[in-house]
């Protein structure tokens, strides 16, 4: 287990640039050389217990985050929860989806159950455990097979462990009041931003708004061959206060549909 947040994220973003190489523009462009506050760091996997939610969140639960909101999407047949720092209000949250295999079809089930029996059952509990990547080798055929029914299932086969995306605090970041103008600011430079569900997903009235780019490509190995895909892609996310004045911390499944997207080919 790491033994910081700020180690833990580190690695997190190091590994992410990697394959998000626009992110690191992008940090530049909004941030204008300051630092930028992460509102929070999204990942996927499988509900097999070798790999799930809560394998992953107990590296999160060992630096002092504790579990807070949960969310369905039943179309994508995914489970999420929440994660945030009991103590340190600037450490980002953490958002944890999984796909409920049991709700797929034998196809599906049996292309992941060949990837998950190469999976050592130590892997989840090693240190590096979050950006390790595919701990599976898939062929290209069996990724096109998963993405015709699940996209992130086809994501997860391809990419493995590691920040599905990175989100920018648009609350924390100066020279900005609106995400209206981060995105002007985005799209000026050359940036494509995810307009499924509108530009900017949520609204004041559900105390959070979003918006994210498109994912960056990368050249994937598969078993057969390479082959060039959607890797990660950056967010931006604006709260608005509860009644109680303190900021909203949670997040709206009806947004976070549609974030998913993000990842899409095409
Ligand atoms: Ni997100």
């Amino acid at each position: 287990m790491h033994s910081s947040v700020t180690e833990l994220f580190d690695a997190l973003w190091r590994d992410y640039l990697d394959l998000t190489p626009s992110a690191l523009k992008i940090h530049k462009l909004l941030g204008k050389g300051e630092a930028i506050l992460n509102d929070h760091v999204a990942f996927r996997t499988f509900n097999h217990p070798k790999v799930n939610l809560d394998k992953l969140a107990a590296h999160f639960l060992a630096l002092g985050y504790e579990q807070k909101g949960e969310y369905h999407f039943k179309a994508k047949k995914l489970y999420a929860r929440h994660y945030e720092h009991q103590t340190d209000r600037q450490a980002p949250k953490v958002f944890i989806s999984e796909l409920l295999l049991e709700q797929c079809s034998h196809g599906l089930q049996a292309i992941v159950a060949g990837m998950l029996d190469q999976v050592d059952e130590r892997l989840s509990g090693q240190t590096g455990f979050l950006y390790s990547g595919a701990p599976w080798k898939v062929s290209h055929q069996d990724y096109k097979t998963l993405l015709e029914e699940s996209e992130y299932a086809a994501w997860l086969a391809a990419y493995g462990y590691r920040a599905n995306h990175f989100t920018v605090s648009v609350n924390e970041l100066s020279g900005f009041d609106t995400l209206q103008e981060v995105n002007s600011t985005l799209k000026d430079a050359g940036y494509r931003l995810n307009t499924s569900g509108g530009e900017i997903k949520g609204s004041p009235e559900v105390l959070l708004e979003q918006s994210s780019t498109m994912a960056d490509t990368a050249i994937v190995e598969f078993s057969d061959g390479k082959a060039e895909l959607p890797s990660c892609f950056y967010e931006f996310a604006l709260r608005y206060a509860k009644p109680d004045g303190s900021l909203y911390t949670g997040f709206v499944a009806a947004s976070a549909d549609k974030i998913f997207e993000s990842t899409n080919v095409g």
